[in-house]
């Protein structure tokens, strides 16, 4: 188990629970439209508010944005390990479903990480003294689903791809994502990996900036399609030697719906 050093006044123990999980399916009541504009514009600025209201416009009929690749070399270049006291990061194995589920707020099914454990996708938890998952997210070392693409990712030997990281709202803005970060770069180094991908959907600023802040922007890539039929793909379907291929290993819903309503 790794530590890892939480910024803020408060500890974790003092930290009230996170918002009980919304159940799939049920509607949550959605911000009247001048918060959702004010907590729009504060995230990404005027481009990023001029690109949701775009999107709400077409998004009946059209799926369109992109997606932005990292890559982090896992070779003398990578920090020591970041972190100190109060969550733990480890692996999380299937027996776990039923808390990982929680850990999403409700918004990943149970059916959904089963399955990415069948494909031996391996999860990354950070608990709190209690427990208590505040972040999951996964690994694939061989294949991985990109569902905005209707495409698989099918990774060369030595390469790795992370992706649905989630911090639990009470927890957000501590370091976690850092930590998670460190360990994953960490312990795939220590496997023999020598470098690891993740991609942030173009309309989510602060995963854009978490993603920046210890990885380099590799690929830009496009995407636009009619809802229900395989978009078309703009860009360079290479990543390092990993490379993008037509259909798709299992098709998950976009992470747009991230946990959580983001
Ligand atoms: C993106 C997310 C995982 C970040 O998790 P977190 O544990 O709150 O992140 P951290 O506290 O470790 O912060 C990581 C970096 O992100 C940035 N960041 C985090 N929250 C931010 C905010 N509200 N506003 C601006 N930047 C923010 C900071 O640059 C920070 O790095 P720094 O402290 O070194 O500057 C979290 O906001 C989340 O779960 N969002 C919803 C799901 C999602 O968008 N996942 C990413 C999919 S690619």
């Amino acid at each position: 188990m790794s530590a890892l050093n939480l910024r803020g006044s408060k500890t974790l123990a003092e930290t009230p629970p996170a918002a009980p999980p919304r159940v799939l399916g049920a509607e949550s009541p959605r911000a009247p439209i001048f918060l959702r504009t004010a907590k729009a514009y504060r995230e990404g600025g005027t481009p990023h508010l001029l690109m949701v209201g775009l999107r709400r416009v077409i998004a009946p009929l059209v799926d369109a944005g992109y997606l932005a690749f990292f890559a982090r070399e896992l070779d003398d270049t990578l920090p020591p390990p970041e972190g100190a006291s109060e969550i733990a990061v480890r692996w999380a194995g299937p027996p776990e479903i039923d808390r990982l589920v929680a850990g999403y707020d409700g918004a990943r099914s149970a059916a959904a990480l089963r399955e990415r454990f069948r494909r031996h996708d391996r999860c990354i938890v950070a608990c709190d003294d209690r427990g208590r998952i505040a972040h999951c997210r996964w690994i694939a070392t061989r294949r991985a689903n990109i569902p905005e693409f209707a495409m698989d990712l099918v990774l060369a030997p030595g390469e790795a791809y992370f992706y649905d990281g989630y911090t639990r709202r009470a927890w957000r803005g501590r370091g976690i994502d850092v930590a998670v970060r460190s360990f994953i770069f960490h312990r795939l180094r220590a496997d023999g990996f020598h470098r690891v991908y993740s991609c942030v959907r173009g309309d989510n600023p602060i995963g854009m900036k978490a993603a920046r802040r210890r990885q380099r922007p590799v690929q830009t890539l496009w995407y636009i399609g009619l809802r229900g039929l395989p978009p078309l793909v703009i860009g360079k379907r290479i990543l390092g030697h990993s490379r993008f291929v037509t259909g798709g290993i299992s098709q998950e819903r976009p992470a747009a719906a991230s946990a959580g309503g983001n």
